[in-house]
């Protein structure tokens, strides 16, 4: 199976970031520690500060991958723009956070990504991506019209 792992704005800073709501892993840490643990998996990991460059990189998702993974990081709260993408995206798609985004802040509880997602993991740190691939591989392939 084919994962693309896309993460949005300050995940690259991870390690630094709220020990609490993130965990201390770093994003290096946290993507090798992916790799480890489904060794069957071929990922492809991204990341940018960017919109526009991850919604390039959604939209070679259904070209190159069975699933796409994504935490798009705060813009997740504001970009109807990656919404746009991911709903026309056919392949698995998974939302990942590490926080539990329904627990903090107002301005959080806006998501524009979980409804054009195929599931959504949250609030267990690095484990909710373990949970989100292990999710993925278990699920039927999907047949994509390109
Ligand atoms: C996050 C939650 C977002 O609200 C925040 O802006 C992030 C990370 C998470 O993984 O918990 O950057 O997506």
């Amino acid at each position: 199976m084919k994962i693309l792992v896309l993460h949005g704005p300050n995940l690259n800073l991870l390690g630094k970031r709220n020990v609490m709501h993130y965990g201390n892993l770093t994003q290096k840490e946290l993507f090798q520690m992916l790799k480890e643990q489904f060794p069957n998996v071929s990922f492809d990991f991204y990341q940018s500060n960017h919109e526009g460059q991850l919604i390039d990189w959604i939209q070679t998702a259904d070209h190159f991958y069975n699933g796409l993974l994504i935490n798009p990081g705060a813009y997740t709260h504001t970009s109807v723009a990656i919404r746009d993408a991911l709903e026309v995206t056919q392949c698995l798609k998974v939302a990942v956070h590490l926080s539990d985004i329904t627990k903090r802040e107002n301005f959080r509880q806006t998501d524009y990504v979980q409804a054009v997602c195929d599931q959504t993991f949250m609030g267990k740190q690095a484990k909710s991506y373990v949970e989100a691939i292990a999710w993925m591989i278990e699920q039927p392939p999907k047949k994509v019209n390109l």
